[in-house]
């Protein structure tokens, strides 16, 4: 298969296409019966190069009922350079039901109808991905007949689409990473703008940070789940942890990773991590990692406005479930601190206290209830041997 589309006439007329699409069908006739050089079992198929003489012309554009005007030039450069070419995918491999010029008829009255027809013929070589999408949300929307949810065409452009991961390792390239939140832009934009103001987006989209969470970390790519449900959320710390306990990447920011073990530590992990995830159908009512320092919104707790290290910022925070807390109510709450003799020294020696004190009384308890026993069958024995 050729990849160029060099040599050919730019002086098409509309009006001419028909008479090309002739030539173009007695060729592959021609081919087909084996007198241009093709085998003859293969059946009559246009090459790259004879749908690019035609629709490698630009400015071709189809009315369609819906009047929405489709765009029919496809950009033989773009397309030279896509995955799809370089792997040696031809147009006819997805197109397979165009054979010849004119082609069949369009069922599909707009241009949605249009790519909801066309985009299946990604499962036939990408099966994995599309078995993923089918209980995502975007799936489930469109099932519930809402068809505005993305389909693979709305983030993979199947005439453009670059190589996205390395093939030999899997791993996203860097390039690729960085413009995945503006593919989820394209629908939700609201969410998008609030996450470039976020201290991940601000990292990822002005200082191209790839370290930093995207969208499709916290939610998935291909089988996007609800994030409003129980079990979301409650599995929503280990998210936050992936990378939060990575001391290799925070050092690099300064950042501490103790706040996933003071989390747990803490009386409202604890109850999440303990109890609730057993039954994670229940709602918690307890805070997850987002419900202090926001979803999208995630700022630097030092943040001047917005930075929950400033005591009236964490106040609002807790007051959404504590309605009653006033101003000394964050005082309660050791924040991520692991309590030493500076920060907290009364929870510090209070914490060893116990620490000495239940393995001393316990043991205590032990030690007298064992020489209470031993005491008891000495005592029976003794009596026993006396009748
Ligand atoms: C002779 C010119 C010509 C050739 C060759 C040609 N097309 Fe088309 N194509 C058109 C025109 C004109 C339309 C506008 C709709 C119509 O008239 O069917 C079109 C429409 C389309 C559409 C839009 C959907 C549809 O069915 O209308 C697709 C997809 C398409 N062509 C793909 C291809 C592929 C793939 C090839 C090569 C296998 C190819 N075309 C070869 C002229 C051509
Ligand atoms: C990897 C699969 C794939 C390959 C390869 C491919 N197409 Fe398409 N093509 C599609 C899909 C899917 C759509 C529907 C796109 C959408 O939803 O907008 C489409 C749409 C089109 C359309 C309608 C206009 C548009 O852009 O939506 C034309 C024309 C077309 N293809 C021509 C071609 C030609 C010519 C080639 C080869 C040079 C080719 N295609 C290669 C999958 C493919
Ligand atoms: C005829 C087979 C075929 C069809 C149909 C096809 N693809 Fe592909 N696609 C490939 C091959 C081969 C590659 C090369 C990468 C690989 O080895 O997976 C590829 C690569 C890709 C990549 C980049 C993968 C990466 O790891 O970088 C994306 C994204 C992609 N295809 C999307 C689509 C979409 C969306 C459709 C439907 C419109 C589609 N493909 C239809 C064969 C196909
Ligand atoms: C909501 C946007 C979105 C939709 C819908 C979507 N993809 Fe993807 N896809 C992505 C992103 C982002 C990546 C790269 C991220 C990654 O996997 O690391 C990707 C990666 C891929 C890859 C590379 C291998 C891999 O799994 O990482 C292939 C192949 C692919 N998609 C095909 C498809 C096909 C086929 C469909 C439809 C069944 C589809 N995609 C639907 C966004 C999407
Ligand atoms: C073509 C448009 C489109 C694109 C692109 C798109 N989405 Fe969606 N998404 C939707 C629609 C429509 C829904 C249904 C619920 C709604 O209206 O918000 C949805 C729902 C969701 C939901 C479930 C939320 C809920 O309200 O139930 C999540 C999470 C989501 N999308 C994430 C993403 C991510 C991440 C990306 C990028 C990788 C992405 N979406 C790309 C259209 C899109
Ligand atoms: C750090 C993790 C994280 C990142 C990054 C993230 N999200 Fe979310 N997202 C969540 C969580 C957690 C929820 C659940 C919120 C709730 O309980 O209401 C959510 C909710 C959503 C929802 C549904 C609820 C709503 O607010 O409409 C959509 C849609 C969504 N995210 C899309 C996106 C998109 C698009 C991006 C990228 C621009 C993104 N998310 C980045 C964690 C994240
Ligand atoms: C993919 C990795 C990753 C995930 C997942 C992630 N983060 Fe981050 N986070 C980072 C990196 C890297 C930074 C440092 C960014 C910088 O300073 O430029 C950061 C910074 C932060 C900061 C600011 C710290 C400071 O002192 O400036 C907070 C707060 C934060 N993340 C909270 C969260 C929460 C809550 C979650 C889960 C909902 C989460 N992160 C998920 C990588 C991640
Ligand atoms: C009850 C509210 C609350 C919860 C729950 C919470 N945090 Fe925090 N977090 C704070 C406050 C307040 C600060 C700022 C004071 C401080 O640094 O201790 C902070 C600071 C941070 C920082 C910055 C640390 C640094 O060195 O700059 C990160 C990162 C962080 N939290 C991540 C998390 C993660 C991940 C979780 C869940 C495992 C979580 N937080 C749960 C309130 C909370
Ligand atoms: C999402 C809701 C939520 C947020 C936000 C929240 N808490 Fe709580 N908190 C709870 C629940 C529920 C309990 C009861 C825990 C239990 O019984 O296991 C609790 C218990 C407590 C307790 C134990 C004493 C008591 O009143 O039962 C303290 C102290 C406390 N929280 C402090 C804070 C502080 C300080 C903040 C703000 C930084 C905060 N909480 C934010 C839900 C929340």
């Amino acid at each position: 298969m050729s990849k160029q589309f060099q040599g050919r006439s730019r002086v098409w007329l509309t009006t001419g296409l028909l008479l090309l699409g002739i030539m173009i069908a007695t060729a592959a006739t021609l081919r087909q019966t084996n007198l241009v050089g093709a085998s003859p079992a293969s059946s009559a198929t246009l090459s790259n190069d004879e749908c690019m003489a035609c629709h490698g012309e630009s400015g071709m554009t189809l009315t369609l009922e819906s009047e929405e005007i489709l765009w029919l030039s496809i950009d033989a450069n773009k397309f030279t350079n896509s995955v799809h070419n370089l792997e040696e995918v031809a147009c006819v491999d997805c197109h397979t039901d165009i054979t010849a010029f004119p082609h069949p008829e369009r069922s599909a009255h707009s241009l949605r109808e249009l790519s909801l027809e066309l985009y299946t013929s990604c499962k036939e070589c990408h099966s994995e991905q599309y078995d993923k999408t089918l209980d995502s949300m975007h799936e489930r929307t469109l099932a519930g007949g809402d068809t505005n949810a993305a389909i693979c065409t709305d983030c993979h452009n199947p005439h453009t689409q670059a190589r996205m991961t390395h093939p030999v390792t899997g791993e996203i390239l860097l390039l690729e990473k960085v413009k995945i939140p503006q593919t989820c832009a394209r629908c939700h934009s609201t969410i998008y703008e609030t996450y470039k103001q976020s201290v991940h987006g601000y990292a990822l989209t002005s200082k191209y940070n790839q370290d930093v969470p995207t969208c499709i970390d916290c939610h998935g790519v291909h089988n996007i789940g609800d994030p409003r449900t129980a079990s979301y959320r409650l599995e929503s710390p280990q998210i936050c942890a992936s990378c939060h306990t990575d001391s290799d990447m925070m050092d690099k920011y300064g950042v501490s990773t103790d706040v996933v073990d003071t989390y747990v530590a803490d009386f409202h992990g604890a109850t999440i991590e303990l109890f609730e995830k057993r039954s994670p159908d229940h709602d918690s009512n307890k805070p997850v990692c987002y419900d202090c320092h926001g979803i999208h919104d995630i700022k630097s707790p030092d943040d001047p406005d917005h930075g929950i290290a400033l005591k009236e910022n964490l106040l609002i925070t807790c007051q959404r479930c504590h309605p009653e807390a006033d101003a000394n109510f964050p005082d309660s709450w050791m924040s991520h601190y692991v309590p030493d003799a500076e920060h907290y020294p009364i929870v510090f020696y209070v914490d060893w206290f116990y620490k000495i004190l239940i393995p001393v009384v316990i043991g205590g308890m032990l030690l007298f209830v064992i020489s209470d026993i031993v005491r008891r069958i000495i005592d029976k024995r003794k009596g026993a041997s006396h009748s």
